[in-house]
């Protein structure tokens, strides 16, 4: 069964300078909460990621903290100051970017266009933008005048990330960029919001489906179950604790085997 107090393979306390911490935060639907006393940061430079199987809740966490549901307990805070509820757009100013779970592209249009509708603030604020986006994902470079609609599947993720690259977020949450992928693609994929925030000092927080891989790229990582945080700890060790990922899953489905496995 879940366990109520999260399992840790190491103190991992916030530190001041966090882009998001949430504190015993709930939220939910309707003003029913489906996740519950969620602790949990992310600091600049770092990769976070968010596990955990399907219905643990961490789409509504990502949306929660983006403005999109309501905070019905605790606080969430992006950058200082608390999450504004309802207003996505002024988070986006503050520095949110969310790439969801649909990737929501404009399939008709091209690779250039997709770009630019994610521009934001000052001519050279979007030219930086642009720029960064570019040097940070270069395989979409040939294919700037290619509709959405035509990339592949993991081209249209890159996609999907350099549009919210190039508003220059300062945090970056994004929401099982593998799904439908085929792991040799989710390979390729990671490393590079691990270059992310090497180069930019962004803070990601990346929910997955491939634990294994995830964990290779992130500094530190959460396990969801139920609602709740059940499991946190440094990536790097908790990729060697296969008995502490399967109890964190235990309870709602078995465990995947080539989902904690290296050569998927
Ligand atoms: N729009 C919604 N209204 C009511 N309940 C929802 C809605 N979306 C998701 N849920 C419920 O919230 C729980 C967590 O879902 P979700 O955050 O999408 O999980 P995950 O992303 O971890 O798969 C699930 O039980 C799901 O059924
Ligand atoms: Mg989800």
């Amino acid at each position: 069964m879940t366990t109520t107090t999260p399992t840790s393979t190491s103190t991992s306390t916030s530190t001041n300078g966090a882009l998001i911490e949430l504190s015993g935060m709930s939220s939910g639907y309707a003003g029913v909460p489906v996740v519950r006393d969620l602790d949990l940061h992310v600091d600049p430079g770092e990769v976070v990621a968010l596990l955990g199987p399907n219905g643990a809740g961490k789409t509504t966490t990502l949306l929660t903290v983006s403005g999109l549901l309501k905070v019905l307990d605790g606080s969430a805070t992006v950058l200082g100051e608390p999450v504004i509820f309802g207003s996505p757009h002024k988070m986006a100013k503050r520095g949110m970017g969310h790439v969801p779970e649909d990737r929501s592209l404009f399939f008709s249009l091209t690779v250039a266009e997709n770009l630019k509708l994610g521009l934001r603030g000052s001519r050279q604020d979007q030219r930086e933008g642009y720029d960064r986006a570019l040097t940070l994902l270069p395989a979409l470079r040939p294919l700037m005048d290619r509709r959405a609609g035509l990339l592949s599947g993991g081209e249209q993720q890159m996609l999907a990330v350099a549009r919210a690259i190039v508003a220059n977020p300062k945090v970056l949450m994004v929401d099982e960029m593998s799904l439908g992928l085929a792991p040799i693609i989710v390979e390729r994929l990671l490393p590079i919001m691990r270059n992310i925030a090497d180069e930019t000092g962004i803070g990601v927080l990346l929910v997955e489906q491939h634990i294994h891989m995830a964990l290779t790229v992130a500094d530190r990582a959460y396990v969801m179950n139920h609602g709740e945080i059940v499991l946190e700890g440094i990536g790097a060790e908790l990729a060697g604790r296969r008995d502490l990922l399967e109890a964190s899953y235990l309870g709602d489905t078995v465990l995947p085997e080539e989902a904690v496995t290296a050569d998927v």
